[in-house]
């Protein structure tokens, strides 16, 4: 059911604030995070660890390099991201001292599935970060965390991607405050936030017009670069996923600083750079590849934090997010480029919840 809207991807990125609420409940005790009711880890497995691995594909893999980030930030642990295909056939160190986390929408993913089994006989502790409970991953691995985004239609990731950030950045909570590595006072700060994103992920829902009205100013482009540092790189490599996935356009995305190792060539006036440029440390940063980028004058669409003046005489256009704590700033910037890619595509007449030659789960190798 669509629910009134004409396919499911729009009605799906348009359930995110709920899928946000729905993730948290049962899993906040105060202004902290208790996983405890799922997760029956013993303060004595827990310190067992010394390494973390995550693994998934496609949009769960991005949502694990997001997460990376702030594992990083909470946590003393190695933490190692890789894509499902690479991690079943590398020669890792994995054993009883490593925790394994699958990130999965369907639970069904081969290559998720074949790494998730290697991690189990090393001896590895195996989590799995799924939405469907009674998936083969569910089944098989030690501990589940559930998203709680209800069934996804539309065959670009949207709603499950959120669900899995959610969930993600939950644990990393959990396990920075058990293992003694975050200050209360930070993880009350990240609470807070995450209990007010739902609203601030609806302002920009608030904004698809202007979102759908710059999608057809620039639907006619051949080729796109996204553009992020930090926690907003993994977001530029979804917008550009997305994008690619139901408008068959070509994107690219690129940690920020890497531009000028290549991509650079690529620019001129047909070539719209899309940067996600929040408030955080390292504004001034990609502030300098904008320059960069506008200096062989590519058409720069920045997606900022309301209230950044000095944004404006530097981009064509802007997509606005309300601001943030930095670490939740990918909630938001994800937003408007799952709406950009969605118009898009709904300009260009493709067909948006099944494009040619994807599939929602990839079963066989
Ligand atoms: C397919 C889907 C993607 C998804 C990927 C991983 O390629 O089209 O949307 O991100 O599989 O799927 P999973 O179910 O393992 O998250």
């Amino acid at each position: 059911d669509k629910d009134g809207y004409p396919h499911f991807m729009l009605k799906e990125i348009n359930e995110q604030s709920r899928v946000i609420r729905d993730s948290l409940v049962g899993r906040l005790r105060n202004e902290s995070v208790d996983l405890s009711e799922e997760l029956k880890w013993s303060n004595e497995e827990i310190r067992k660890w010394n390494r973390i691995h995550i693994v998934a594909c496609g949009t769960s893999y991005y949502a694990a390099l997001i997460a990376e980030r702030l594992f990083e930030n909470v946590t003393e642990w190695d933490i190692r991201v890789d894509v499902a295909s690479e991690y079943r056939y590398r020669e890792l160190n994995s054993g009883p001292e490593t925790l394994a986390i699958f990130v999965s929408q369907s639970g069904e993913t081969a290559d998720t599935l074949a790494a998730e089994r290697k991690a189990k006989i090393s001896g590895a502790c195996c989590l799995a970060v799924t939405n469907v409970p009674n998936s083969t991953l569910a089944r098989e691995v030690d501990h589940v965390l559930l998203l709680k985004a209800g069934p996804e239609v539309g065959v670009a990731a949207t709603k499950t991607f959120t669900g899995q950030l959610c969930v993600l950045y939950l644990l990393a909570l959990y396990l920075g405050r058990v293992s003694g590595t975050l200050p209360d006072s930070k993880q009350k700060r990240l609470v807070q936030e995450l209990r007010v994103l739902p609203f601030k992920v609806d302002t920009i829902l608030e904004d698809h017009l202007l979102i759908r009205g710059l999608a057809e100013k620039y639907a006619n482009a051949r080729n796109f670069l996204f553009l992020g540092r930090g926690n907003s790189f993994p977001v530029a490599l979804e917008g550009a996923l997305k994008l690619k996935e139901i408008s068959y356009i070509h994107a690219e995305a690129y940690a920020a600083g890497e531009m000028k190792h290549g991509p650079i060539a690529l620019l001129d006036h047909d070539v719209p750079v899309v940067v996600l440029i929040p408030r955080d440390h390292l504004y001034d940063k990609v502030l300098s590849n904008i320059q960069e980028a506008r200096a062989r004058s590519a058409p720069i669409i920045a997606v900022a934090t309301s209230g950044d003046q000095h944004i404006i005489p530097n981009a064509e256009d802007i997509l606005w997010i309300p601001p943030s704590e930095p670490e939740l700033n990918p909630f938001l910037e994800v937003i408007p480029l799952q709406l950009f890619a969605y118009y898009v595509a709904r300009y260009k007449g493709c067909d948006i919840d099944q494009p040619r030659n994807l599939a929602k789960s990839v079963t066989v190798e």
